[in-house]
C-alpha cells in the first residue's frame, strides 16, 4: 500500500477531523501539522501528499502559502488538497493550483468540503442539527475523495460560482496583506482568568501576557483558535461576539492542537 502524508492546518479542528477520516480510509497515512516547525523532510518518503486546510477570506490562508515554499523541493507522485469551508470555497483551489504551479508543482485534485463555520465575527456555527447535517454530508464526501485519491484521479479542482470568484478574490487580494493586523479587534472581558490557553493554541505565538493582560502582537493569521477555544468564553472580537456561540469540532480536543 502506498504511503500518504497529509499536512493539515486547523484553527478549530475541522481540518484535522477531515485529515483523520481520510487517513483512516486511505491507510498507511501519517498526519503532520503545518504548524509543526520541526518537519524532518528527510524522513518523509511518501509518494502521495495531501494538504487539508480551511478557506480564509475566500482564499488560501497565510500559513498554507508559507508551507508551499517548504513543499516545493519534494519529488512527489500525486498531490491533492481539501479546502474545507463554510459554504464558499470561491477561488481557493484555483489559487492554490496557480501558487503550486509557480513553484513547479502540480495539484492533481482539489475538493471543497463544507463544515460548520468558525468565523465567529459573523455569527455562530449554526444549530447542532445543522452542524450534524454538515458532518454527515462531509463523511460521505470524504469517502468518495479517498477512493479518487487511491485511483490517482486527475481532474479540475472544485470552485465556487463565477460572481464569487470575481468579487471575493478581489476582497481576498485587498485584505491579504492586512491579515496580520486584524487582531486589533480582539479583547478579553472580565471572565479572563489568565489560564494562558490562548497563548498555547495560537499557531503563530502572536499572544503574550503583559502586566496580567493579553496582548496580540500583530502577526495574527486569523485562525480564531484563541477565541474559539477559550474555556471561559472571555475572548471577544469586535462588539458582537459576546452574544455568539463558540465552536470547535466536537471530536477534536484542545490537546490535539497544542504545539
Ligand atoms: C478568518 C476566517 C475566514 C473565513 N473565510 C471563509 C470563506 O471565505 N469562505 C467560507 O466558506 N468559510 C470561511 N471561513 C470558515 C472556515 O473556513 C470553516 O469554518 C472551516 O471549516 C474552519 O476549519 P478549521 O476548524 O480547520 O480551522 C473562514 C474562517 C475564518 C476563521
Amino acid at each position: 500500500m502506498e504511503k500518504t502524508t497529509i499536512f493539515y492546518y486547523t484553527g478549530t479542528g475541522n481540518s484535522l477531523w477531515i485529515a483523520r477520516l481520510l487517513a483512516r480510509e486511505l491507510g498507511n497515512t501519517e498526519l503532520i501539522s503545518m504548524v509543526n516547525a520541526d518537519i524532518n523532510w528527510d524522513e518523509i518518503d511518501s509518494s502521495v501528499i495531501g494538504l487539508v486546510f480551511p478557506v480564509h477570506i475566500w482564499g488560501v490562508p497565510h500559513r498554507v502559502m508559507d508551507f508551499l515554499d517548504q513543499l516545493s523541493s519534494r519529488p512527489v507522485d500525486y498531490i491533492f488538497a481539501v479546502a474545507n469551508n463554510a459554504g464558499q470555497v470561491s477561488n481557493t483551489l484555483i489559487q492554490l493550483q496557480r501558487e503550486m504551479s509557480s513553484r513547479g508543482m502540480k495539484l492533481a485534485n482539489g475538493w471543497s468540503v463544507v463544515m460548520p463555520s468558525n468565523y465567529i465575527p459573523w455569527g455562530g456555527p449554526g444549530s447542532e442539527k445543522e452542524q450534524n447535517q454538515r458532518f454527515v454530508a462531509a463523511r460521505i464526501k470524504i469517502s468518495s475523495i479517498a477512493r479518487e485519491i487511491q485511483a490517482h484521479v486527475y481532474k479540475p479542482v472544485e470552485k465556487g460560482p463565477l460572481w464569487q470568484r470575481i468579487i471575493f478574490t478581489w476582497i481576498y487580494n485587498l485584505s491579504f496583506s492586512h491579515v496580520h493586523e486584524m487582531d486589533k479587534s480582539f479583547w478579553a472581558d472580565e471572565r479572563c482568568n489568565q489560564c494562558r490557553l490562548c497563548l498555547e493554541v495560537c499557531p503563530c505565538d502572536n499572544i503574550v501576557m503583559e502586566d496580567n493582560k493579553l496582548v496580540w502582537q500583530n502577526h495574527c493569521e486569523q485562525c480564531l483558535a484563541c477565541i474559539e477555544w477559550c474555556p471561559q468564553e472571555a475572548l471577544q472580537y469586535g462588539k458582537k461576539t459576546p452574544a455568539y456561540q463558540r465552536y470547535h469540532h466536537p471530536e477534536i480536543k484542545v490537546r490535539d492542537l497544542l504545539k
